[in-house]
């Protein structure tokens, strides 16, 4: 079984992530690797996938999108997960309340319910790093308001990304078995 971590980062916290969950389940036993979105030449060749985007303005990737829509057909037989890496801070909750890592789920997750049925879908946080962006964001990170919904680190939650790698490697295993 050959598994595809397939991701779009433009930051690269992203890209760290899916590095994470390939080398997670690689020590699980899972034959894995890890590839941006734009260089997977092959999807066919991979019996699951594990596809992630960094989310901006509640979405998706633009090639992370487009990844799912156009190998839908394909998806749609094999086991997927997918994640988004967005949220920033260390909240747990948003400004009304809710679960942040619920309420940051992006637009595109309902559609691809529809389309491809994925086992799961989980969103962890991201980070932000101001001097990697351009005058604008410079600028905008420093008002108040901003700051507050965009914290700048690192907030990528390494034990809730090996969890949840790991519980794919066990499913993954338990497929397996299922169809021996
Ligand atoms: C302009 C901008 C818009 C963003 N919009 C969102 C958003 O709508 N929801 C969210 O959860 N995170 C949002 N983020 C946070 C990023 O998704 C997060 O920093 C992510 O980890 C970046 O991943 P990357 O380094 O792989 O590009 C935004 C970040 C920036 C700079």
């Amino acid at each position: 079984m050959k598994v595809l971590v397939a991701y779009a980062s433009k930051y690269g916290f992203t890209r760290g992530i899916a590095d994470f969950v390939a080398d997670k389940m690689r020590e699980n036993g899972v034959d894995t690797i890890a590839e941006s979105v734009d260089k997977v030449s092959r999807p066919e060749d991979y019996d699951a996938f594990v596809i992630g985007s960094a989310v901006f303005l509640g979405k998706w990737m633009k090639q992370a999108h487009e990844f799912v829509t156009k190998n839908q057909q394909l998806l749609a037989k094999k086991p997927v997960w997918l994640f988004s890496s967005g949220p920033t801070g260390t909240s747990k909750t948003d400004k009304k309340g809710r679960d942040l890592l619920e309420a940051s789920i992006p637009y595109d997750i309902a559609d691809f319910k529809r389309i491809i049925n994925p086992r799961d879908h989980h969103v962890f946080y991201g980070g932000f790093k101001v001097s990697q962006h351009g005058l604008g964001i410079r600028l905008l990170a420093k008002s108040a308001t901003v700051r507050e919904a965009m914290q700048e680190g690192d907030f990528r939650d390494w034990t809730a990304i090996g969890e949840w790698a790991t519980g794919i490697a066990k499913e993954l295993e338990s497929l397996q078995r299922g169809s021996n």
